[in-house]
């Protein structure tokens, strides 16, 4: 019993994510580095890192493998057994959203999104950040970095707290109807600069559905590689259109009211 404390379950609630180090496996996520090299475009020389600074010199259009300015989002082998099983199914991983959200609560994974990277930008200026709230339905995301991801780094990046406000300016609890407040949360959370998740290889960052965040912008000289997934619950179909609560956490067994 306890893979978090009561300290994390108080930050998580409090700031709406939540770093925890060294819990991915160091022979999946050296798999999935393997992995995404092999199915790598030929611009990329992974013993030659000059070559990583993107942006893409061709574009691939392809869902499965989209490849886009500085972005790739390679989501092909996110319905493989072992990638499941990095992220989605790992048990510390698994363990720690049931203590969240509750055990025995959480749909079967299926297929996490796969693996999401950035190219460094190379010697540029500094670009704005901006927030904004994912679209599908889900309670709970996790970004699992299967490299290190330098601060700087393009890391997943969260305005600490907007979970509160922004669970507010929809019109139901999990999908994408924003009301008229979403536009005036989302400039006023934009004042403030992003916390940066940065980490090692083998870190996750747990999230609120409804935080403020955005994938950070690359000025290291790394590819910023993570994996990410969304767990949900049983019951989501049932619930998502549900106005929002007055208790944003009745959804969520381990997180006291
Ligand atoms: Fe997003």
């Amino acid at each position: 019993m306890g893979r978090l404390s009561a300290d994390d379950v108080r930050f998580f609630k409090e700031n709406g994510y939540l770093v925890k180090r060294g819990v991915l496996k160091p022979d999946l996520t050296e798999r999935a580095r393997d992995h995404l090299w092999e199915n790598a475009p030929a611009q990329l020389d992974r013993a030659d890192p000059d070559t990583w600074i993107g942006p893409f010199e061709e574009e691939n259009e392809d869902g499965a493998d989209r490849r886009s300015g500085y972005r790739w989002n390679f989501r092909r082998p996110g319905g493989e057994e072992w990638m499941i099983r990095l992220l989605a199914t790992d048990p510390d991983v698994y363990g720690m959203a049931e203590e969240l959200i509750g055990e025995g609560k959480l749909q079967v994974p299926k297929r996490i999104r796969g693996i999401y990277c950035t190219l460094p930008y190379g010697d540029v200026e500094r670009r704005p950040t901006g927030c904004h709230v994912d679209a599908h339905p889900f309670h709970l995301g996790v970004v699992g970095y299967i490299d290190d991801v330098p601060l700087g780094g393009g890391s997943f990046s969260v305005w600490p707290g907007s979970h509160k406000r922004f669970y507010g300016a929809f019109s139901s609890q999990y999908k994408y109807e924003p009301t008229d407040d979403y536009d005036v949360i989302r400039v006023e959370t934009n004042e403030a600069p992003p916390v940066e998740c940065h980490g090692k290889a083998g870190d996750i960052v747990f999230w609120h559905h409804r935080i403020g965040h955005m994938a950070g912008h690359n000025y290291s000289r790394q590819i910023r590689q993570a994996a990410l997934y969304d767990f949900r619950k049983i019951d989501l179909e049932e619930t998502q259109e549900e106005p929002p609560c007055e208790d944003m956490w009745r959804d969520w067994d381990g997180v006291p009211s």
